[in-house]
């Protein structure tokens, strides 16, 4: 008789039900900077409303300039937006394997063009990606940044596959979901970057 589930298979679909049944222990927020990664490989496991908005929540936490928050966030759960992005984003085509995306963008009618600090709404929006990433990451979920903004034909793709009025400009894209694989994280420390003035 032909063998329908071989142990390889049998993990790829019992692990994500165990990451969902064993309560998360919490760890210290200095264990999740360092665990965090990018990580492009998700299981085809939805991810629960509850979570969705624990990331939310956190990114909104981010600092501002002049405390302007000009943020927006699209969630996308849409199979067919995201295979529509994965084909349109020449780097983010885990988007196709991900059951959910962000998308972080500037609304830049919160600033004046002419002013100096106009760009600012990118470090905001930067601010509040880092702080999202970070939740995924406490939350056992797999996500990365996929960039989007400067980039003219990016830009536009997300803007379209969105509908985004025009000042409205997408920074990025997270793909999110319970990671297929166990990624692990990268040790970036170089005290030859770090210059003291004394
Ligand atoms: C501004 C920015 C743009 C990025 N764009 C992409 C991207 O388009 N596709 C991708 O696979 N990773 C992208 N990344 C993720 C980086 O490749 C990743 O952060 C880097 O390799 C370090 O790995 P780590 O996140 O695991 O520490 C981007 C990261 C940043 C901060």
């Amino acid at each position: 008789m032909k063998k329908l589930l071989t142990p390889g298979m049998l993990l790829v679909f019992m692990l994500p039900i165990l990451q969902l049944m064993s309560q998360q222990p919490q760890k210290d927020v200095f264990t999740i900077i360092h665990q965090r990664k990018s990580v492009r490989q998700y299981v085809d496991l939805p991810v629960p409303e509850e979570k969705i908005d624990t990331m939310l929540r956190a990114a909104m936490a981010a600092p501002t300039a002049r405390n302007i928050q000009p943020w927006q966030f699209y969630v996308i759960t849409n199979r067919e937006t995201l295979n529509q992005l994965a084909d349109e984003l020449p780097y983010a085509k885990m988007l196709s394997q991900a059951p959910l995306a962000i998308v972080v963008a500037g609304d830049t009618q919160k600033g004046n063009p002419n002013e100096e600090q106009f760009f600012n709404w990118a470090l905001d929006c930067s601010a509040a990606t880092q702080n999202l990433l970070l939740a995924a990451e406490a939350l056992g979920l797999g996500a990365l940044w996929t960039g989007v903004y400067p980039y003219k034909a990016r830009i536009a793709a997300v803007s379209k596959a969105l509908d985004l009025s025009p000042h409205i400009i997408p920074l990025n894209i997270i793909p999110i979901g319970y990671p297929l694989m166990d990624d692990q994280s990268k040790d970036k420390w170089d005290p030859e970057k770090v210059k003291w003035v004394e």
